[in-house]
């Protein structure tokens, strides 16, 4: 009887995929509770020829190389910015990712952040379970409504479309910037109009970034960006921490150059400094946009499925560079 493919699961995921990988596989499990380290990685890699990774796994020359009898990878995100595809092109390797299934929930988690900072949630929130309890006033918490502002979409892919066409309920017109092409549901279901990056910067009363992080995409709000912002302007981020210059944007909140942030990622997703936290305007949570079962569920299950048919020949749903695979898979 042919030896069970083993695949390389770096960190514990939801049954739901697990299950699917054990009809057709034996797993090596990585920890439930951490991602795992460089060296447990590349130590993993060394026997391994299909991998399911996480989003902190680095996958670039230095994996390939440690791992010389891989075959394909499995991404649980849909973001790849720690994958070099290029790289894994060069060496014939697929590499796959989850959209889609995330969508919804981290289109929902912009909402949050957006309502979150509007109305001052996590502020109040706080200072109640410090046990003050501020008399209701004519003056305090004022926040800002949300209907009939003006909401840019950094980004109108899968993730800034769905936020854009939940806004209906609330009446906004809506802006957006970026994309290969026009987004023309986007435009033809809500009106929306495709502008040049500094005009939609001093268009937008909320800008919520959805862009993937490449080289150009880096750093793209700066300081100069935030000077263009209007002044009563929130800035919503469940994309990548890197799209934004986090030195510049702690600036800009502290001086009241825009009004609030809501920030889900970060440049260094790791105890965040001080200089962030000790901000009033901004609501922060640890990268959680895609955390609720249904997304999770449906992350590992297509990302079985894509590891699943690269081990049997077969199309996956969500192939990266499906140049490498082999002609009539
Ligand atoms: C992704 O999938 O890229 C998110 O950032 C995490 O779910």
């Amino acid at each position: 009887m042919a030896a069970r493919p083993v695949v390389l699961v770096t960190r514990m995921i939801p049954e739901a995929g697990l299950a699917l990988l054990r009809q057709r596989c034996d797993l090596r499990l990585g920890p439930d509770d951490r991602p795992m380290t460089r060296e447990e990685l590349l130590a993993g890699a060394a026997e391994a020829k299909w991998v399911l990774g996480q989003l902190v796994d680095r996958i670039d020359a230095a994996f390939f190389d440690a791992a010389p009898r891989l075959r394909g990878y499995a991404n649980y995100a849909v973001g790849f910015d720690n994958i070099d595809v290029a790289e894994a092109t060069r060496r014939g390797i697929p590499v796959c990712n989850t959209p889609d299934v995330l969508t919804v929930a981290t289109a929902e988690m912009a909402w949050a952040l957006v309502f979150a900072v509007a109305r001052r949630v996590a502020e109040t929130d706080t200072l109640l379970r410090r046990g003050i309890w501020p008399a209701w006033g004519p003056f305090t918490f004022l926040g800002q409504e949300i209907t009939g502002k003006t909401l840019g979409i950094y980004g109108p892919g899968r993730i800034g479309t769905a936020m854009a066409r939940m806004s209906r309920g609330f009446s906004m017109p809506v802006v957006y910037t970026g994309g290969r092409r026009p987004n023309e549901a986007l435009e033809k279901e809500l009106g929306a109009r495709r502008l040049p990056f500094e005009e939609f910067l001093e268009a937008a009363d909320i800008v919520s970034i959805h862009a993937p992080l490449t080289p150009e995409t880096r750093h793209a709000f700066d300081a100069a960006a935030f000077a263009r912002m209007k002044p009563t302007a929130i800035l919503v981020n469940t994309g990548r921490g890197p799209i934004v210059d986090e030195a510049a944007l702690t600036a800009a909140l502290a001086a009241g150059r825009i009004a609030g942030a809501g920030l889900d990622v970060f440049e260094v997703e790791a105890p965040l400094p001080e200089s962030l936290t000790s901000l009033q305007n901004i609501v922060i949570t640890p990268h959680i946009g895609s955390a609720t079962q249904t997304a999770r569920d449906g992350m590992a299950t297509l990302a079985a499925r894509n590891l699943l048919a690269m081990l049997t020949g077969g199309r996956p749903p969500s192939c990266l560079n499906p140049e490498v695979l082999e002609p009539g898979a």
